[in-house]
């Protein structure tokens, strides 16, 4: 693995000889090592030349490696901290995890193990660094909530969202309901130097198509019946910034044609009126179907879909990147702290946190955010178990599909589709729509089989 040089490595034993051997193997290998032959001494070192990691031994007399953790944590709390224990000191080695240590090792231990976690500790804390400035950035300049994630998908994300930011192209972005696709967009926007002019989104589902044109390009005073005023339509208001068709993917087709004559010639005709009128938006789509197929199929035009998808971003499923799991509820936690300010909540759990990471999460961020605004205002404590999650979403704990091949007598097949088509179901919160799509089947087509199998009686689910 690449290092970048010149890491900081604070190690504090109170056996010198230990550490000593340490300091030699990690100079070794390219770390800048400060000795510490005592928890006190460790600090004061800690403060004088600050470490980017360290290891300390947990046992030692006076200031002991907790002490030394907690003082690091007061000092610098990115420093992470590795302990070192005697064996049979378990117990204190993960009371020192659960204040925040990350990592210990058992005496006596391999020197290639120390070397690894010290290295990947380093690494993470850099990332975590960089992740910061550009979390600053994006929310100084998009004066908006911050975009958390700190999982090397996210990280490139971000760093693609600046890059094309400052262009006028025509960016699509896709991904899964929930992802942060609108975030995404309003990112690009602000980031871009029309951050000054009109941000505007509308989605293309929630209207008819009559009335999605007019929400679009205006109408004149009496174009149809209802237009009692004129409307000057969304692009007219976003123009000099930025507008987002979220779910491009349902224009109906006769509107389709026409923005790309919109797109073709930077003009738009309200609806009813005879003069056209110059325009200068940037144009953004977000879809979380896979729109290719709705080209395919005829339903969406292939020159529109060209012309909005000259840029594409995807919003990788929160699935795919477990490792931003924490630093979101942490997020949310305090997002709903905010607003909630008699909540008791403000820490969840190692064992919600890791259950929180196993559950697939087909709403993505946005069920995280409602889960953890959930917990943290019913809960009791100031930390949220497992068990507050089992009583107030006991959904989430139910994730194994319902089929165990190993563990079954051959079944029917259509016993088996019965039962998974209903955990497709469960697992979209009960989005028959979006349940369809991951079946790859009708939305009637699955009505109908969740019809059979309730009538022929499919056993009901489990509960644990
Ligand atoms: N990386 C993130 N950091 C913080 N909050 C996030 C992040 N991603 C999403 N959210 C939050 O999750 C919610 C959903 O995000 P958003 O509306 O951008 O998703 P979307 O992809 O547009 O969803 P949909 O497809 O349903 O329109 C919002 O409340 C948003 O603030
Ligand atoms: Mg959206």
């Amino acid at each position: 693995m690449p290092r970048k040089p010149s890491a900081r490595v604070l190690v504090a034993d109170d056996h010198v000889e230990m550490a000593r051997l340490l300091a030699d193997q990690l100079g070794d290998n390219g770390y800048l090592v400060d000795v510490a032959a005592s928890g006190a001494e460790a600090l004061e070192l800690a403060r004088s030349r600050p470490p980017d990691l360290v290891v300390t031994d947990l046992r030692m007399d006076g200031v002991d490696g907790l002490d030394v953790l907690s003082g690091i944590q007061q000092i610098d709390a990115t420093v992470p901290v590795i302990i070192m224990t005697a064996f049979g000191a378990i117990d204190s080695a993960i009371e020192a995890i659960k204040h925040g240590a990350y990592h210990y090792l058992t005496k006596p231990f391999q020197l290639q193990e120390l070397l690894v976690y010290v290295e990947r500790a380093i690494a993470d804390r850099r990332l975590r660094d960089d992740h910061r400035a550009l979390r600053r950035l994006v929310s100084e300049r998009s004066g908006l909530q911050a975009m958390v994630g700190r999982s090397s998908a996210m990280l490139d994300l971000f760093e693609f969202v600046e890059r094309v930011a400052p262009s006028d192209a025509a960016v699509l972005i896709r991904g899964e309901s929930g992802t942060g696709k609108e975030l995404v967009a309003r990112a690009l926007h602000f980031l871009s130097p029309r951050s000054k002019r009109p941000f505007v989104a509308v989605s293309c589902t929630s209207l008819p198509e009559a009335l999605l044109e007019s929400e679009l390009f205006g109408h004149v005073q009496g174009a149809f019946s209802g237009a009692l005023s004129t409307r000057r339509g969304l692009f007219a208001e976003a123009d000099g910034g930025t507008l987002l068709l979220d779910e491009i993917g349902d224009m109906p087709p006769e509107l389709q044609a026409k923005l790309l004559r919109v797109l073709q010639d930077n003009e738009i005709r309200a609806v009813g009126a005879d003069v056209t009128r110059k325009i200068d938006v940037r144009v953004l789509a977000a879809t979380h179907q896979p729109i290719e197929e709705r080209v395919d199929q005829g339903a969406f035009r292939a020159d529109l879909f060209y012309r909005l998808n000259v840029v594409p971003i995807r919003v990788p499923a929160l699935r795919e990147r477990v490792e931003d799991i924490p630093l979101l509820v942490e997020h949310f936690v305090e997002k709903t702290r905010r607003s909630n300010p008699t909540a008791r909540v403000s820490a969840c759990s190692p064992e919600l946190l890791s259950a929180l990471a196993d559950y697939p999460w087909p709403g993505n961020v946005r069920e995280l955010e409602n889960v953890v605004k959930r917990l943290v205002i019913v809960g009791s404590g100031e930390t949220a178990t497992l068990d507050d999650l089992r009583r107030h979403a006991p959904a989430l704990l139910e994730t194994t599909p319902p089929v165990a091949w190993e563990n079954r007598q051959p079944l029917p097949l259509r016993t088996i589709e019965n039962d998974y088509i209903a955990w497709v179901v469960r697992q979209t919160g009960g989005n028959k729509k979006r349940a369809a799509q991951i079946l790859g089947i009708d939305e009637s087509t699955l009505h109908r089989r969740e019809k059979r199998g309730s009538e022929s009686g499919a056993p009901k689910r489990r509960q644990h």
